[in-house]
């Protein structure tokens, strides 16, 4: 299943459109359609569990566990500070921190490309945007493997303790970047806005974890899962030298295979899926990267198609909470590949790649690969 999970996926979309999963105590969702109505109908299907009776303390709410239109003003004004930053310097400051990463790579017999570009990469680029001090690798690394196995507690109960302590150092963090002293970028921007329209400020360091985190943990897994799709399809990387097929490769690299497998909402009120009914109080698992595949949607879904158009692939999510970062997670993967493909010599595969043992999140967790001699 962690191997290869889209035979299985594909028999699930077919024979299970919803199934009652009794580990997770959850709904799962497994066509494009019908994940992408439960994400787009936030009146049914919440994120805020305040919704549904739950109490959610002030200390734990942020732009993820709000629903509008508790949410609007928040989603607003972080979505406007990540749009006024300089996407291309992003973008060339990234270009040039790989560039450096593989010069002295190339001199190494073979590497791991986790631990030494993605983790880095996903780092630098994830510090850069936000504007806070790039924290210790191995350090940061142990706190994003550890909340991408809390988010597996449903299927593993025994992930929550190392979950949590990881969730409390990424606090802990937080609150020192909240603190500190302030550097250009996304935090500062939206501190000043938050300041300007009189935001409490709690929603904004409650936020500031969670941002590095979900950028973090999804260019790491994302930097992976390209790399390997690419040395797979070498024919396909070639492909990638034309710009125009780089700007519609990206996404359908996430599309392919993308490291979200799946989120949740709740259900508020009484509905039905496929003649099923959910009560309210009930979770809904959208399986995204099985909707991701679905032939109904995506002609030739188990095919890397550098130019599908239209791409309507829900791995950055849909609605009201999609990803607020994707145009930097975009730049990212677009700036490891044009830097693959100007290397001097090409990466090759140089061992065996072994994936993390997370379902939530679909990474690699080593990868050893060699530049050619
Ligand atoms: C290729 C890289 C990325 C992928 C595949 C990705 C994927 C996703 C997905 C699937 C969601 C929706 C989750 C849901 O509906 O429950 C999401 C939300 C989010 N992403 Fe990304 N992401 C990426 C990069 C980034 C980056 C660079 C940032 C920058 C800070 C970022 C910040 C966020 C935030 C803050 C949310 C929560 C939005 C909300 O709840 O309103 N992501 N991302």
């Amino acid at each position: 299943m962690l191997e290869d999970p889209y035979p299985h996926y594909a028999e699930l979309r077919e024979q299970y459109p919803i199934f009652w999963h009794e580990g997770m105590k959850s709904w799962v969702v497994t066509r494009y359609r019908d994940c992408r109505d439960v994400l787009r109908n936030h009146e049914l299907f919440a994120r805020d569990r305040r919704r549904v009776g739950e109490e959610i303390p002030e200390f734990r709410q942020s732009l993820q566990t709000l629903d509008p239109p508790d949410q609007a003003p928040l989603r607003s004004l972080i979505m406007n500070a990540f749009r006024s930053q300089d996407l291309d310097a992003v973008g060339e400051r990234a270009r040039a921190r790989i560039q450096e990463l593989f010069r002295k790579l190339a001199e190494q017999d073979s590497f791991d490309w986790m631990r030494d570009v993605a983790g880095p990469v996903a780092l630098s680029i994830t510090a850069d945007l936000l504007g806070v001090p790039e924290p210790d690798p191995d350090l940061y690394s142990d706190i994003s493997e550890g909340i991408a196995q809390r988010m597996d507690a449903g299927l593993k109960p025994a992930n929550i303790e190392q979950g949590d302590l990881a969730r409390t150092r990424l606090n802990a963090l937080a609150e020192e970047w909240f603190a500190g002293d302030e550097q250009p970028g996304v935090l500062k921007d939206i501190k000043d806005r938050a300041a300007r329209a009189g935001m409490p400020m709690h929603y904004i360091s409650n936020s500031t974890g969670m941002m590095f985190n979900a950028s973090y943990g999804t260019v790491f897994a994302t930097a992976g899962n390209v790399a390997l799709t690419l040395l797979r399809h070498p024919d396909a990387l070639e492909r990638l030298r034309d710009e125009r097929l780089l700007r519609t490769g990206v996404d359908e690299l996430v599309r392919y295979d993308g490291p979200a497998q799946g989120t949740s909402r709740v259900a508020t009120r009484t509905t039905e899926i496929h003649g099923t009914t959910i009560e309210p109080g009930q979770i809904v698992l959208t399986l995204l990267a099985a909707a991701n595949r679905d032939p109904r949607e995506f002609p030739r879904p188990d095919e890397l198609v550098l130019d599908r158009t239209p791409n309507r692939h829900l791995g950055f999510g849909w609605g009201t909470h999609a990803c607020v970062g994707a145009m930097f997670g975009q730049v990212a993967i677009r700036e490891l590949i044009v830097c693959l493909l100007a290397a001097p010599q090409r990466l090759r595969p140089a061992g065996t790649a072994t994936r993390r043992q997370t379902a939530t999140v679909r990474s690699l967790d080593v990868f050893p690969v060699a530049f050619d001699r």
